[in-house]
């Protein structure tokens, strides 16, 4: 099968990144998905952003989760990049939108990092919305927080979640196993000169490295027949997979 090729926050080398054109460019080229970012606002709306606060990607200041998706909404996401002035953080509903008549897969990142009963309150959420927005089947979720794959495996077996991770897990297989996650998401680099892949196939687990933008490195994870490539180069990965 061929390895699924996913924009990083949408097309984010042509438009600010985790917003609606990123995504809309992301679907232009025919990718297999986009990765993109969640967080919850104060008033409990799904929003696509990828920091904890707006300071970077935004004209404003301040932490995502203290503010309304109001305060969200009145700022520029557009990040300076000439051409895109007033573009909005999206909420999640918007994104599915506008890829709901595509066929394009996506890749729920959830930036809650919290252990609490709080930070659970997303769960329920992106899984109703998952479900109203006629996504069914075409989003999976990953997190680097364990706890949260975990209890949204329990609440809804049937979802598809992936554990990501940036340092080297000995047996991730194992940690995986425990959280009933469907896929690893491991840093591009951790699978240089090793049998990880083919480790999880073994054991069903899909694995999806980030975020692989270099053409060597892209080849080499086409070679060991990685199930996705999550990169900051669609374009590139593109090409590159017709030629292996
Ligand atoms: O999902 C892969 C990658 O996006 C994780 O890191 O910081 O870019 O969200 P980050
Ligand atoms: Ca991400």
């Amino acid at each position: 099968m061929a390895v699924q090729i996913f924009a990083h926050r949408g097309a984010s080398f042509a438009a600010p990144e985790n917003t609606l054109p990123a995504f809309e460019k992301a679907a232009a080229l025919h990718v297999d998905g986009v990765e993109l970012d969640v967080h919850l606002t104060t008033d409990g709306r799904l929003v696509v952003i990828h920091d904890d606060t707006v300071d970077r990607t935004t004209n404003g200041q301040g932490r995502v989760n203290r503010m309304t998706l109001e305060q969200l909404r009145a700022l520029d996401a557009s990040a300076g990049r000439q051409g895109y002035g007033g573009v909005r953080i999206p909420t999640l509903a918007e994104v599915y939108r506008l890829l709901e008549p595509t066929h394009l897969l996506v890749n729920v990142e959830l930036k809650e990092n919290r252990r609490s009963r709080d930070g659970y309150a997303v769960i329920p959420k992106v899984l109703a919305l998952e479900e109203s927005a006629g996504m069914s089947g075409r989003v999976f979720y990953s997190s680097f927080n364990p706890f949260l794959l975990r209890e949204l495996k329990r609440r809804s077996p049937q979802s598809k979640t992936a554990l990501l991770y940036k340092v080297p897990l000995a047996r991730v297989w194992k940690l995986a196993a425990r959280l009933v996650a469907d896929a690893i998401h491991p840093k591009d680099s951790l699978l240089r000169d090793t049998a990880l892949v083919s480790q999880c196939h073994t054991r069903g687990l899909a694995v999806r490295p980030w975020t692989a933008d270099e053409p060597a490195v892209m080849e080499e994870l086409f070679r060991q027949q990685v199930d996705a490539v999550i990169t900051n180069c669609p374009e590139q990965a593109l090409h590159l997979r017709i030629d292996t």
